[in-house]
């Protein structure tokens, strides 16, 4: 199984519908996908499951969350669960679902982070706890691929859901500040890397468990249309997209020569998302993806046309970036 993560310390610009969408595409292309939501703000277990279901899995005893299966772990009563609660969307989509708990787990993340250098096994598991359970979770569901959703900052609970992915895709907006968050995720990325490496060199030798290698791999970015603000006019825009082959090359490859290129033959690009409008709330009422949608949800002529085109855009993307995994084999 390959774990991507998508992430970028920028916030609204569409990381959880986009991995929403792309794990339904990838069953419709019959792969088996875990979407993993560890974002506390729990949007992506929102966007999966209605709220009758979601406040069963969040009753307190017997949490059946990321949080709750990391909780004896945390909490210095055991391990990680054996067999994570993967809740069954589809039989071709499980998802490991989040909780606003999920949140206070940050401190004892960061702190355990500087102990793996001292060989403490305690801060191994920890640190790796998510990875952990992203891959066990993708044993039993035998699943390809794991999709991962992050919150918006560069925090250890960040760290320790990049630890476990083989890739990254970034998600940005045409603005400025997404521009600048390019310059954050890049260096922030190496760092990871660099430290994580550092650390599995003074793996304790009867620590039984298997370290994730933490590659964290870019594959590339996704322009999010949608994020525009429309009060601009669109020469401003299209300003900061010309930028954005040169920043990602510079700061997330981390490659000094930036070639002149196009940002639409840019090979770092994996997608230039549309703006779907309206039927993106059709599609959180009809609790479905928007390609996805049918006349019955309320979709009828140009809705329609949208709705093929839709299936069409994430088709692609998410054979684009199949595509890209075989490439890496
Ligand atoms: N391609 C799109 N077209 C239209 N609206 C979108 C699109 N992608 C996301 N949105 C909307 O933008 C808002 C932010 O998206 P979200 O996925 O929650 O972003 P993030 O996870 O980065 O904070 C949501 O209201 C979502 O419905
Ligand atoms: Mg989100």
């Amino acid at each position: 199984m390959k774990t991507i993560a998508f992430f970028n310390n920028k916030g609204g610009v569409g990381k959880t519908s986009l991995v929403y969408h792309l794990a339904w595409m990838f069953g419709e292309l019959e792969r088996r996908v875990v979407a993993v939501d560890l974002d506390p703000q729990a949007n992506l277990s929102g966007m999966f499951l209605d709220e009758s279901r979601l406040s069963e899995l969040w009753t307190r005893q017997d949490k059946k969350t990321i949080d709750g299966d990391i909780a004896p772990l945390f909490e210095g009563t055991g391990d990680i669960a054996d067999c994570p609660h993967l809740e069954r969307v589809t039989d071709r989509i499980g998802l490991l679902a989040s909780d606003l708990a999920l949140s206070r787990r940050e401190d004892e993340l960061s702190a355990q982070w500087p102990k793996c250098l001292d060989g403490d096994t305690r801060a191994f598991r920890v640190t790796t706890a998510f990875a952990r359970l992203i891959a066990r979770a993708g044993r039993i569901f035998e699943a390809e691929l794991a999709l991962v959703d992050v919150g918006p900052n560069l925090g250890a609970m960040n760290r320790a859901a990049l630890i476990a992915s083989d890739y990254v895709v970034v998600p940005l907006a045409p603005d400025l500040f997404s521009l600048q968050g390019l310059r954050n995720v890049g260096p922030t990325l190496k760092t990871w890397r660099h430290a994580w490496k550092e650390r599995v060199r003074n793996k304790p030798r009867d620590l039984q468990i298997h370290l994730p290698a933490g590659d964290m791999e870019p594959l590339g970015y996704i322009i999010m249309r949608h994020a525009i603000r429309l009060d601009r006019p669109v020469r401003a825009f299209a300003r900061w997209i010309e930028q954005i082959p040169g920043e990602y090359t510079k700061s997330v490859m981390g490659e000094e020569h930036v070639p002149s290129t196009q940002h639409d033959d840019d090979g770092n690009r994996l997608a230039h998302l549309k703006d779907y409008r309206s039927l993106m709330p059709m599609a959180q009422e009809a609790n479905k993806p928007m390609f996805m949608l049918k006349p019955a949800d309320g979709v009828i002529g140009a809705h329609q046309r949208a709705v093929q085109s839709c299936y069409g855009d994430f088709r692609n993307l998410a054979r684009d970036i199949i595509k890209r995994l075989d490439k890496n084999k």
